[in-house]
């Protein structure tokens, strides 16, 4: 029977990848946004120690206005640029799918009820989302991965609407990986506070000029990691809502509610690897054993 090995929180800055200087992306770095890098050196060094197969990725920028879709094609190669900062994320991706665990995942979200669609179109473009947080777990790219999109639900209905989908993603997440053989990780794609700089300095990695966008941002992201080091998951999501329309967070995308759920809400607390501002918006990188 397969199972979930670990949740990741696993934010997704271009910066981070910019950072890095991996010689997929073309811009080139000095340095910078280190606090966020290192998580993710963490990260790994702890994710080395499990036997996994398949990342599953939930992604905020892969927005499908009707429906939640799959990523349905065994591979996917292209140039990847990011819309807002072309100057730091050019990055030429090669992936691989795990393409009948994402149609297992599919049909089961179908027979909860929700509408769904694998997405089958070979040229189609990879969203930045899927491919930062991918990358900064696991740069090798030596594991297959499942892509879901997110919905606007939150923003055509509300946050309520939102969780209530993602309980039932989460159980079909769940199901299908319990029907498979497989042994997978979770990534929920996303920042949290989420007010950011509408300028950006001169040079990018200048990490004198990095720091919250406001005070109270930082407030609501210690808040809500105290809850994940507690290992208060079902307070973290009642949360969420107020969370999500206080600090503009991707949140509303639902990666994290759908996460949790997959997962059966642990009490197990979470490691926080580590935390860091990307022009103003608070990220952290934390992680969840099953
Ligand atoms: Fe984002």
């Amino acid at each position: 029977m397969g199972q979930i090995v670990a949740g990741v929180l696993a934010p997704h800055p271009p910066h981070l990848v910019y950072g890095e200087n991996p010689e997929q992306n073309e811009p080139k770095s000095e340095c910078g946004w280190e606090n966020l890098r290192w998580a993710y050196e963490r990260l790994r060094k702890s994710l080395s120690e499990l036997d996994y197969d398949t990342l599953i990725v939930h992604s905020p920028h892969w927005r499908t206005q009707i429906g939640t879709h799959f990523l349905g094609v065994e591979e996917f190669k292209s140039l990847s640029v990011d819309p807002i900062f072309p100057n730091l994320f050019r990055y030429h991706y090669d992936l691989k799918v795990d393409v009948p665990l994402a149609e297992s995942i599919c049909k089961n979200a179908a027979h909860e009820g929700m509408l769904t669609k694998m997405m089958k179109n070979p040229d189609f473009r990879v969203d930045y989302g899927t491919i930062v947080s991918c990358h900064m777990t696991n740069p090798l790219w030596d594991k297959k991965i499942v892509g879901i999109s997110s919905n606007g639900a939150s923003k055509y209905f509300s946050m309520d609407v939102l969780q209530e989908e993602m309980k039932q993603l989460g159980r079909a997440t769940k199901k299908a990986i319990e029907e498979s053989d497989k042994k997978v990780v979770l990534l929920a794609s996303h920042s949290l506070s989420h007010r950011h700089f509408t300028t950006e300095s001169e040079l990018p990695e200048d990490m004198s000029k990095e720091h919250i966008e406001h005070h109270g941002q930082y407030i609501w992201d210690m808040k809500m990691i105290d809850l994940m080091k507690a290992g208060d998951s079902r307070a973290l999501i009642d949360f969420l809502p107020d969370f999500t329309e206080q600090t503009n967070a991707e949140t509303d995308a639902g990666g994290l509610s759908w996460m949790m759920e997959a997962m059966g809400m642990p009490t197990s607390p979470a490691t926080v690897h580590g935390y860091g501002t990307v022009i103003g918006t608070g990220n952290a990188v934390v992680e969840w054993r099953s």
